[in-house]
């Protein structure tokens, strides 16, 4: 039995109350600065089996395997329902082997369905009988299994079921151990070996289920329900954040990148959330990220989303309105195309602030509007009084002062109140 549980998240997580199914939180708001980061730590809860299953029982029909098979036969019907109850969209299909000699060597008895009684009556039909020497031809099964006899899905996750209670020949129907294996991983799928005898004599079974990221489980015969149900229910999952999308100015990592856990543990993740310095300040932006479960979509309790209203560090509007407006009186409420700002007189910037200080004093892009690439923005409040740097001249006076990123408003607020502001709106060089 190969379970691989990352040593230092099981003790992370020893003492830390179970999440739902999925990951946790879902849903992360965080208002940040431009240039921050945050850490979140994620919880995801692994379901007990692996995402859209799709089990093929593969059975030995050698006579030795009557209890075996009288078994399956009773308990089917809860082997189904157990896996359906946890993954609903399971299917299942059955196949049989015995030796390529006798008449029952390989057969496909159902096709994958998700339908009881068809697969009830499939697992009704098995006959235990024939097998002359101890060995038979699993290996050959195994090989066509992989290799288009059972049409798997894409997505799903791919199973074999091995039970059996002898070795198999190898080469068998012309295939070796190793081909089968090969053709099993190259297809995704995953061995699952239920021993109720010697099915290991050889260590055959160790190879293809430790290969394919399965497990052999020893069984009696008539446990043999039991071992299936526990062998599914303890495949690896590999639990991997996908990044779907994210807005611009915001991006996620997460550490480790990958987890390798037995299905149904819960594993945590660091996430990290950075906001980009030239992210759009008053904006909200959004990542969205996925968890894959060995590859798959594990579903819409395995998405999460990270949103990020980014920080105003300057780009502070004011209001123009007699009595509201709160802008020095050495600067002018005035309409810019990222809304109403406290505009210097041009060539002035604030007094006693750095010229990189975006919390006091910015320049804002204001494209297509020649003559605006200069102008200075401030916090209302702020006086402006001290001359730019000389050195700048023309289109080029004040160029000094940091440019922020601010959020444009879709629609100028030319609205009534704005013209009969107790300052004069600013007309291109006039104050
Ligand atoms: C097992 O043996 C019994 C008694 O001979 C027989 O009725 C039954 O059909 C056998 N089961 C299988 C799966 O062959
Ligand atoms: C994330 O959530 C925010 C807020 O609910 C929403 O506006 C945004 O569209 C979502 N983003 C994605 C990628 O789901």
């Amino acid at each position: 039995m190969r379970v691989s549980i990352n040593t230092v998240q099981a003790l992370v997580l020893a003492g830390t109350a179970f999440a739902d199914l999925g990951v946790s939180p879902a849903r992360v708001n965080q208002p940040s600065d431009p240039g921050s980061s945050f850490n979140i730590e994620k919880i995801v809860t692994t379901p007990e089996i692996v995402p859209k299953p799709d089990v093929v029982l593969l059975v030995d029909v050698t006579g030795s395997m009557n209890d075996t098979i009288e078994n399956i036969k009773t308990n089917l019907h809860s082997v189904i329902s157990t896996v359906s109850d946890a993954q609903p969209n399971a299917q299942f299909a059955v196949a049989s082997f015995g030796d390529l000699a006798d008449p029952n060597g390989f057969d496909v008895v159902q096709e994958l369905t998700d339908d009881d009684i068809t697969l009830q009556n499939a697992v009704n039909s098995l006959r235990a009988d024939h097998g002359g020497d101890e060995a038979e031809d699993w290996i050959n099964a195994l090989y066509l299994l992989s290799t288009g006899a059972i049409s798997f899905r894409t997505g799903g996750s791919r199973i074999i079921v091995l039970i059996g209670d002898a070795p198999s020949h190898d080469p068998s129907g012309g295939h070796t151990l190793a081909g089968a294996t090969g053709a099993l991983t190259a297809g995704n799928i995953r061995v699952i070996g239920v021993n109720v005898g010697r099915l290991d004599r050889d260590g055959q079974a160790t190879v293809v289920t430790s290969a394919t990221g399965g497990m052999i489980i020893g069984s009696a015969a008539d446990e043999v329900s039991e071992a299936i149900v526990s062998g599914l229910k303890n495949l690896d999952v590999t639990v991997k954040p996908d990044v779907v999308s994210c807005d611009g100015g915001l991006s996620v990592e997460f550490e480790p990148t990958e987890i390798l856990v037995s299905s149904g543990s819960t594993v945590a993740f660091a996430e990290t959330a950075k906001v980009a310095e030239d992210a759009v300040q008053g904006a909200a932006v959004s990542c969205s990220v996925r968890f894959l479960l060995n590859g798959a979509p594990g579903g819409a309790a395995f998405v999460q989303n990270v949103t990020v209203p980014v920080n105003k560090l300057g780009c502070f509007t004011c209001d123009p309105r007699p009595g509201k407006n709160l802008c020095h009186i050495t600067t002018s409420c005035a309409p810019t195309p990222f809304g109403t700002m406290c505009l210097t007189r041009p060539g002035y910037k604030a007094d006693g602030a750095a010229d990189d200080d975006i919390k006091v004093q910015w320049r804002i892009m204001w494209a297509g509007v020649p003559g605006h690439e200069h102008r200075v923005a401030v916090k209302p409040g702020i006086t402006a009084n001290t001359l730019c740097d000389s050195r700048n001249n023309g289109r080029d006076v004040c160029k000094e002062v940091a440019v922020a990123k601010c959020l444009p408003v879709n629609k100028l607020e030319t609205a009534d109140g704005m013209h009969n502001g107790d300052q004069k709106v600013i007309n291109d060089g006039e104050l």
